[in-house]
């Protein structure tokens, strides 16, 4: 057995965090960031919406590669390295492994800490293919050391996070996959648009998972900022805008609230909002063209049977 190596490239800077954080509470709408979801009880609520009967995208996805995945593995031919955005417990990619037979699997995740236990235990059943844990935040750049990607490089980005981009970010992230593709390409999972009353209800839910999973959030930034929000004075919204193909999550206030954290203060009316995360909904011809935007070769497209959700494999 191989014993996996860690890299940390992405050091959070506390002061930049609390200083941007507070900027965005001060916008108008004021915003809070999607990654503020994701301290260790928000990763624990996402994987209960992924059990949700109304949150199909994660269910869906796996149908896909289930079904379809010999021929993805026919269409990616040889996989050199494996390179995975936003691991997590590195789960989906090792159901591929036995298609793939990647050589070397590199786990990319804005920290390696995430990725520690999940890695040694992807080690102890690959013993063949060599693990590398990477922490960097591939949000914003891609600063992935050029031996690690080395040969023919495939980039995996399940789960339909692109949507949480807006397309002008998703332009660029993809722009930048792309630069370092060469030779191999990007297997990418998308949620396609589909009417208002099947995408509410997978962000609002009847159990209110989703409704707990946004008003952590402000628990999060009261652990890391400093603010003084109570949840029980904010309710969750989450409504499709049709013409822009996204769902928008907000959290609205119940009645005038005052927020003050070390250095600010906000006033929010009652029933003002804060938006808290945008999750686009692509038909299949717009992400295909976004694809060959950013300078992919023609992409090969799987959906399920009632087409909700695709996975792309897009040539560097
Ligand atoms: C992580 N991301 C793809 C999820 C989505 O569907 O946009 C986040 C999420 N937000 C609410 N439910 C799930």
């Amino acid at each position: 057995m191989q014993t996996p190596r860690f890299l940390q490239r992405h050091l959070a800077d506390a002061q930049h965090e609390r200083d941007a954080a507070g900027a965005a509470l001060r916008e108008t709408p004021a915003r809070i960031a999607p990654k503020w979801f994701y301290d260790r009880l928000g990763s624990k609520l996402f994987e209960a919406i992924t059990e949700l009967p109304e949150y199909y995208p994660t269910r869906t996805e796996a149908a896909v590669f289930a079904q379809h995945g010999s021929a993805i593995a026919a269409a990616i031919g040889a996989v050199g390295t494996l390179v995975d955005l936003g691991a997590g417990n590195c789960a989906k990619a090792a159901r591929l492994f036995p298609l793939l037979e990647p050589r070397r699997y590199v786990a990319v995740d804005v920290s390696v800490e995430f990725l520690r236990e999940s890695l040694r235990r992807i080690a102890q059943e690959h013993p063949r293919i060599e693990t590398i844990g990477l922490g960097i935040d591939f949000s914003a750049t891609l600063d992935l050391p050029a031996e690690l990607i080395a040969g023919r490089p495939i980039f995996f980005y399940p789960g339909s996070s692109i949507g949480n981009f807006t397309p002008a970010e998703a332009l660029a992230f993809l722009q930048r996959v792309h630069e370092r593709a060469g030779g191999g390409g990007l297997l990418i999972g998308v949620d396609l648009h589909k009417p208002a009353a099947r995408l509410e209800p997978a962000y609002d839910d009847a159990l209110g998972v989703t409704a707990a999973f946004n008003l952590n959030a402000l628990r999060h930034l009261n652990a890391m900022i400093g603010t003084d929000f109570v949840p029980g004075d904010w309710r969750h919204v989450a409504r499709f805008d049709t013409e822009a193909s996204r769902i928008e999550m907000h959290l609205e206030a119940r009645h005038a609230v005052l927020v003050q954290w070390p250095q600010g203060r906000r006033a929010f009316r009652a029933g003002e909002r804060i938006l808290t995360e945008y999750s686009y909904k692509y038909r299949p011809e717009q992400f295909a063209a976004l694809l060959s935007e950013a300078g992919f070769s023609t992409p090969t497209c799987w959906t399920d049977p009632a087409g909700d959700f695709a996975v792309y494999w897009a040539p560097g």
